[in-house]
């Protein structure tokens, strides 16, 4: 007989409430175009007289308008382009009480496929100290677009914060005129402090707590490398490698609004280093494995490495959306901090191309008592009852 330990929230301070606000970025998707733009023109470079409503920028900068005969798509008509030393640049005026984690997502593309191959697109996106170079990816996405996140900072009302934008010059020796990258859509949302339910010793253990969805966009956001689980975008998860934040809306999701997919890469996952009570004789980790219903036909196999044990977990998918919960028992070190981390190497495309994997939900990670301290406290218990017997008598 085992007892598991419910009421884990009294180890961990519960902060704020989460919320899915958003603090205001203005004409974050470029619909209002500069003041005297020559609207047919479909690639129009901006000057300092016609700067695009709500932004600031810096060299060679185009503003894009798509038509029906353009090799470019913008997903709502307008983007923007940025060249040779081409940045963009708006200040965000924090609007809530509290401290809160800001999460940018965009949409980022090259004009034309075949820049891709050779020296991605890519941009540097900066707010205060911090700053990440997010390239375009290969085959990560269905639309020529590719949604990616960045953690901003936290802040409050009354804060504000200069987000920019900026080209990187790319790294191949040939001329790579055509692979500037095109941004779009930016969005900023506002998530609170980590919370902790009673029950899970993981915050955020349903991935609830993450980047901004598109409502239009049927493709999930990409999240990139990025070892410090304090500055992920998402809440209280290192990622390794390039995963997939996806949506109930448009893929198969175990439970609540969000999962993860772990795309192929080498590894691509998710980690969280936690430093657990050796009080516990062991510890339970419950989690969701599936596919996301976007035609991801093949075996995987997701590692579950939990300090030095890693087990794995196989299953065939056929792509339409299957899902099971799965179960990992361990013991924490005593000394150091337990690393629990889920990937996966294997590649696996969906019908069109697109890289794809399992998806990953729901973990839950409990403390329990083992049979030995049962055992003890009974003997305890005993031994009590007969001194007090020998005592009586
Ligand atoms: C606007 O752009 C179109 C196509 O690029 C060009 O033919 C036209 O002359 C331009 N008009 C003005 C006023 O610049
Ligand atoms: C544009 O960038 C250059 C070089 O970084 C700088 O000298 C200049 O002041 C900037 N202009 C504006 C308007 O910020
Ligand atoms: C493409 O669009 C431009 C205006 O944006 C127009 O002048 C041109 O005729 C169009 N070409 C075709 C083939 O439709
Ligand atoms: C862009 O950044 C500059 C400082 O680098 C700042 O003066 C300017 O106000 C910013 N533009 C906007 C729209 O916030
Ligand atoms: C990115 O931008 C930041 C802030 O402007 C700058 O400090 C950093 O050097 C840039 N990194 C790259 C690789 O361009
Ligand atoms: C996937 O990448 C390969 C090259 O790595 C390319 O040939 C192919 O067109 C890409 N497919 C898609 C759907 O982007
Ligand atoms: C790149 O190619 C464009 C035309 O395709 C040309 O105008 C430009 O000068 C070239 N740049 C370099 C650095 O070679
Ligand atoms: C969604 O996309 C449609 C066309 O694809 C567009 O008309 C509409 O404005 C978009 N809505 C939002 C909120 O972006
Ligand atoms: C975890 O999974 C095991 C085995 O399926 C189950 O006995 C246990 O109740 C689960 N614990 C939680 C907290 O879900
Ligand atoms: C999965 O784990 C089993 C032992 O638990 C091991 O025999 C097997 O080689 C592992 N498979 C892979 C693909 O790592
Ligand atoms: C896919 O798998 C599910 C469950 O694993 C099964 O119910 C379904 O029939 C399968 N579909 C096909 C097309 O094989
Ligand atoms: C998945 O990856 C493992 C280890 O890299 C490899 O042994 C196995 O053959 C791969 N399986 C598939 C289906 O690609």
């Amino acid at each position: 007989m085992k007892h598991v330990f419910h009421p884990l929230l009294l180890f961990f301070v519960c902060i704020t409430i989460s919320s899915s606000a958003q603090d205001s970025l203005q004409n974050p998707d470029f619909e209002s175009p500069p003041a005297a733009i020559n609207i047919t023109s479909q690639v129009f470079l901006l000057t300092k007289a016609n700067s695009i409503p709500g932004w600031s920028f810096n060299g060679t900068v185009w503003y894009l308008t798509s038509s029906a005969n353009s090799s470019f798509k913008a997903r709502d008509g307008h983007a923007v382009r940025l060249g040779e030393n081409g940045r963009i640049n708006q200040t965000l005026r924090g609007t809530a009480d509290g401290y809160w984690d800001h999460i940018l997502s965009f949409n980022l593309a090259a004009l034309n496929e075949g820049c891709a191959a050779d020296s991605p697109a890519a941009v540097n996106v900066s707010v205060l100290e911090t700053w990440k170079v997010i390239f375009l990816g290969r085959n990560l996405s269905r639309d020529m677009w590719e949604r990616h996140a960045f953690y901003m900072g936290g802040w409050g009302r009354g804060d504000s914060v200069n987000l920019e934008i900026a080209s990187v010059a790319s790294t191949s020796g040939r001329n790579g005129s055509s692979c500037w990258p095109v941004v779009d859509a930016f969005t900023v949302k506002r998530n609170g402090m980590p919370r902790w339910y009673e029950g899970n010793m993981l915050a955020n253990g349903g991935f609830e707590v993450g980047p901004a969805f598109l409502s239009n966009s049927s493709d999930g956001i990409l999240l990139n490398d990025e070892p410090d689980r304090l500055v992920s975008p998402l809440q209280q998860w290192a990622v390794l490698g390039t995963i997939k934040y996806i949506d109930s809306k448009h893929y198969k999701v175990p439970q609540g609004k969000a999962a993860v997919e772990l795309l192929s890469g080498a590894p691509s996952g998710i980690q969280v280093d936690l430093k657990l009570p050796t009080t516990f004789t062991s510890y339970t980790l419950n989690f969701t494995m599936g596919d996301a219903n976007d035609s991801c036909v093949g075996d995987f196999i997701v590692y579950v490495q939990t300090g030095e044990d890693v087990h794995n977990f196989t299953m065939r998918s056929n792509g339409t959306g299957s899902a099971s919960r799965h179960s990992v028992r361990f013991k924490a070190e005593s000394s150091k901090e337990t690393s629990v981390r889920f990937y996966s190497f294997n590649e696996t495309r969906a019908s069109d191309g697109v890289l794809c994997g399992p998806i990953l939900d729901n973990i839950v990670l409990v403390g329990s008592y083992g049979e030995r301290i049962e055992l003890c406290s009974g003997v305890f218990i005993f031994s009590l009852f007969i001194a007090l017997v020998m005592l009586v008598a």
